[in-house]
């Protein structure tokens, strides 16, 4: 089984444009793909951002529910933020992961875009089943991931699309549908029904 990490990317992303942009860090969204990550047993959860000034913004959220004020009413919600890690790239996350596992990981990227050579989930949830290399999933924000990340992929996702033309998730839902497509289990150990 793989060692599996996220990263939440805020630079090189693209705006509506299509220019590479920089987006702001979001409390939200640190909090809810941690509990995501946490759920599916995820070894990590970077939140890449070059902005500096904004790394002690996510440093406070992980101090308050890993071992300040918030870690009596809620300790499982510490146990999912612990997870969580702020760097200034993806170069970054990939060397961290590389210190702690001792392979680089491979990148699985997602785009809610179509294109060719994607990769189904049935796919990438067996090479994570039986391969020991780690593997880190890319996401994105504003309007995805620069071509820049894109094409560094090993694995490019295909796109979560549901019964209908509007295709507009955020990604803190793409975040949680593709953990649960890649690691999902259709009911709980244990489970008496
Ligand atoms: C607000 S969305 C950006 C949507 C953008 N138009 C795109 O092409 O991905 C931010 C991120 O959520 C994820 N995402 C959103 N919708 C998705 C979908 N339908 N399939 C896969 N990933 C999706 C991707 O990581 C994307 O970079």
């Amino acid at each position: 089984m793989s060692p599996v990490y996220c990263a939440l990317v805020h630079y090189p992303v693209v705006n509506r444009q299509g220019e590479e942009v920089t987006t702001s860090v979001t409390n939200l969204d640190v909090h809810d793909i941690a509990r995501s990550a946490r759920t599916y047993g995820l070894r990590g959860y970077f939140v890449v951002s070059p902005i500096e000034a904004q790394h002690p913004v996510v440093q406070r959220i992980v101090e308050h529910w890993v071992s300040g004020a918030g870690t009596a009413r809620f300790p499982e919600r510490g146990e999912a933020i612990a997870l969580v890690k702020v760097c200034l790239s993806v170069d970054d996350a990939i060397a961290a992961i590389e210190a702690r596992e001792g392979q680089t990981p491979r990148l699985v990227v997602t785009s809610a875009k179509p294109g060719a050579d994607r990769s189904s989930y049935a796919e990438e949830a067996e090479r994570l089943r039986t391969n020991s290399r780690p593997a880190l999933l890319l996401f994105g924000t504003g309007h995805g991931l620069s071509d820049r990340i894109l094409q560094r992929a090993d694995v490019f996702l295909e796109p979560i699309v549901g019964p209908t033309d509007f295709n507009h998730l955020s990604v803190r839902a793409a975040v949680a549908i593709t953990l649960d497509r890649l690691f999902g289990v259709e009911s709980p150990p244990n489970n008496p029904v």
